[in-house]
């Protein structure tokens, strides 16, 4: 009896070993992420200011580079706040909401969800 239990566990063990092996072989990998997200791409002011509209805005906010496109319609400003920043360094404007209060540390952790890079000034 305990002989049996211990044949099956054993085998049924080094079968789902090898299933995770096969998979790894087998199943292709993640789909590489296009160049724009690497957060370890640099861009400059000009090239942020290509993305200055809703559809499409990013922002510098300490050195850092977020596309923030997908948390706009998140954000719980009226969007006139916040739209004018897209295309723009907006360190001050996020460090004071533009009314001279800080963002919470939710907010600033909410951050790197959207870093595509580093700000370079050349
Ligand atoms: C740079 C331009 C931005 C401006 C001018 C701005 C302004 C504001 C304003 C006026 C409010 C609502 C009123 C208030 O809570 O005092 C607010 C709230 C908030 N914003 Fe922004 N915001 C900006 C960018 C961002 C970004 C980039 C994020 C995160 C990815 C963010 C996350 C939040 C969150 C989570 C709240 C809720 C309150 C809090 O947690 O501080 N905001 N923002």
């Amino acid at each position: 009896m305990m002989r049996n239990f211990f044949i099956f566990s054993t085998v049924t063990f080094w079968l789902a070993v090898a299933v995770f092996w096969a998979a790894d072989v087998w199943l292709p990998d993640e789909a590489p992420r296009p160049d724009s997200v690497a957060a370890n791409k640099t861009w400059t002011l000009v090239e942020i200011s290509q993305h200055d509209t809703a559809e499409d805005c990013w922002m510098a906010i300490d050195g850092a580079v977020y596309n923030l496109t997908a948390y706009l319609p998140e954000h719980p400003s009226n969007p006139a706040v916040i739209l004018p920043w897209c295309g723009k360094e907006a360190t001050e404007a996020y460090h004071t909401k533009t009314k001279g209060r800080p963002h919470s540390s939710r907010a600033d952790q909410m951050l790197s969800t959207y870093l595509i890079g580093t700000l370079i000034r050349p």
